[in-house]
């Protein structure tokens, strides 16, 4: 939701800004800016140009002045004021002396306009972000320093922020702060970077650092400075990161998402590595929680928002399953607003790619401010959930750039078994054996992943047969319901067709109404105790005309009489099988977007990280 890059000290900063953003633009793509600090004046180009914005950005860029060393770049997701070059960042104060870069919402925007406006500045963009660079102005014109002019004006602002601000007084200094959206540091002997993510800085420095919430930092070439906003010193902590630049680039495949969904065998695999010590007991290193804390847990409440509730659904059936302890799952943006009932016995579990969903790390503030414990489930390692967590459980799939989440879902789905193994381990409500077994079976989880993907040209073909169809349901019972949500969601998002996930055996109370020749239904039909029931609520649909559908287990004869199209799959263990059924799901939401002809990696109006309420 939005991607800052900065950087201090560098003969070539217009390069390492244009790379940046475009290592960014996941975070947000409708418009497009930069600014150097030019000797003596700012110099600044933006675009509007939708999916296209970075790459203007950099045809634009060819003119910038080499003498430049500092400057700062930001790739923006609208939410004030629509995509267009006037509302693009950076934006400029009534002098074009101080340019501002944001990301966040400043939610007092229109009392301080007001103000701003009655003392006679001119405001030119319908963005929130804009009073910042004004009333960092204001404060310079007071005699204050860059530096001091930005700690004030965000004393004046409510709402959350990770910003950049450089000025063409102090040509050599970047300003940054942050309050509920990332922000991460680098150095190098020379320079000094700044960047609202990882990916955007590898390759560039190893020395990175995190910035806290209502901390502000002073970059200036080959020196970082960080200060509470009140002031005090503060030693940022390192980043220990072991993703690779190769991580984080395309590696010859078309787009990201080919490749992130290939990497599925690796992000299971790797992330249930060293889990079961040789004496058959399970361990979660990163998770700061005894067994005792475990012991005491009456209640899991777990919240997150998009694919990584769906993982979190998933998780709810193991855990009742196997450690038979009561589950919650929660919408993170619902949570937090319904007076939950919680206290010390209860673990709240949040599960965040990205480590950075406001509504996820708001949901988990909430969480432990009634008392709970908090365990968060996250790829990113530092992450702002991360941090404040009193535990933390990693999944280890590397990172993730396609807007639409893959190989890191399913590495939270099996990270989430794995909680559920450690409660039931600690409560004693499955046996060594048991849990020795059920390690097995995830471990065959990457082998059976591999298996689907081989069969990538039948998905293709089921693609091409469906191409002209413009409504689809899925439908699931017991674990196949999360797996239908997000077979809907990746439609959705990937190809723009209007798709639902259902419990299959809600359909009959009201969306069977929508169900006609040409609706195609997508049924999870996989091993399940449910699979009559399922094969009833099929039987239904056929029978008024719609398209059928159906991911089932190879060489399943009934599944087979039923569809007009199977999708097969290896059979896994039931409450494992998700991690395999969503794979030709996805490979088939990727298919149809291509071959309507969209972007897969950029999907229109979203952001991978969402960082505002
Ligand atoms: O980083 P997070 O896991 O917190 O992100 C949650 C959702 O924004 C994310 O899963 C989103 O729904 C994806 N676009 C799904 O493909």
């Amino acid at each position: 939701m939005c991607g800052i890059i900065g950087a201090t000290g560098l003969d070539d900063v217009v390069d390492l800004l244009v790379e940046g953003l475009e290592r960014l633009e996941y975070r947000g793509y409708d418009s497009a800016g930069l600014v150097l600090t030019a000797p003596g004046e700012l110099w600044r180009v933006r675009a509007a140009d939708g999916t296209r914005s970075v790459a203007a950005l950099r045809g634009l860029a060819a003119s910038a002045p080499r003498a430049a060393t500092t400057g700062v770049g930001h790739t923006r997701w609208a939410t004030h004021g629509h995509p267009s070059v006037e509302n693009a960042h950076p934006l400029f104060d009534c002098t074009g002396r101080v340019a501002v870069v944001h990301n966040g919402i400043i939610e007092n925007h229109t009392e301080i306009g007001e103000r701003l406006e009655a003392a006679g500045h001119t405001i030119t963009s319908a963005t929130d972000t804009e009073v910042l660079a004004h009333l960092v102005e204001e404060q310079m014109a007071g005699g204050l320093s860059l530096t001091e002019a930005v700690r004030v004006t965000l004393t004046m602002v409510e709402g959350s922020f990770s910003i950049a601000v450089v000025s063409a007084d102090e040509p050599e200094l970047l300003v940054a702060a942050r309050r509920n959206t990332p922000l991460i540091l680098g150095l190098t002997d020379g320079a000094a970077l700044l960047a609202s993510d990882i990916p955007a800085l590898l390759g560039k420095t190893d020395r990175l650092f995190v910035l806290d919430d209502d901390q502000l930092a002073e970059l200036r070439p080959g020196s970082v400075r960080v200060t509470t906003l009140a002031g005090a010193e503060v030693e940022p902590p390192a980043l220990s990161i072991d993703w690779d630049l190769a991580a984080a680039q395309k590696g010859g495949y078309e787009d990201f998402m080919s490749k992130e969904i290939r990497e599925q065998p690796r992000a299971v695999a790797d992330t249930l590595l060293d889990r079961h010590r040789p004496d058959g007991s399970l361990t979660l290193d990163e998770a700061r929680l005894s067994d005792d804390d475990l012991r005491r847990i009456n209640k899991v409440y777990i919240v997150a928002c998009g694919s990584s509730y769906h993982a979190a659904l998933l998780a709810k059936y193991a855990i009742e399953h196997w450690a038979r302890v009561a589950a919650e799952v929660d919408i993170a943006s619902e949570f937090r607003y319904r007076d939950p009932v919680l206290d010390a016995t209860t673990l709240a579990v949040g599960v965040s790619q990205s480590g950075e969903s406001l509504d996820t790390a708001l949901a988990l503030r909430e969480a432990r401010q009634r008392g709970a414990r908090v365990l968060a489930v996250t790829n990113v390692v530092d992450s702002s959930i991360a941090r404040d967590a009193d535990a933390v459980l990693y999944t280890r799939a590397g990172p993730e750039i396609c807007v639409a989440a893959t190989k890191t879902l399913l590495a939270q789905i099996v990270a989430l078994e794995l909680l559920a193994l450690t409660l039931a381990q600690v409560r004693g409500t499955l046996s060594a054996d048991e849990i020795d077994q059920i390690m097995e079976s995830l471990h065959r989880l990457p082998g059976m992943i591999e298996e689907v993907l081989k069969r990538e040209k039948e998905v293709d073909e089921v693609a091409q047969a469906l191409v002209a169809a413009r409504d689809f349901f899925y439908l699931g019972r017991n674990v196949g319901f999360p797996v239908a949500l997000e077979g809907a969601l990746k439609l959705k998002e990937l190809s723009y067709l209007h798709a639902e996930g259902y419990p299959a055996g809600e359909l009959k109370h009201g969306p069977i109404a929508l169900i006609e020749p040409g609706t195609v239904v997508v049924g999870v039909a996989t091993r399940n105790p449910l699979w009559d029931k399922f094969q009833s609520n099929i039987a239904e649909v056929k029978s008024r005309g719609a398209t059928i559908v159906l991911v089932a287990n190879d060489g399943d004869e009934r599944a087979e009489a039923l569809a007009d199209h199977v999708l097969w799959v290896p059979a896994a263990d039931q409450l494992l099988a998700p991690v395999v059924d969503i794979v030709p799901l996805q490979l088939f939401a990727y298919r149809l977007a291509r071959l309507h002809g969209h972007d897969v990696d950029r999907p229109r109006n979203l952001a991978k990280t969402v960082t505002v309420e």
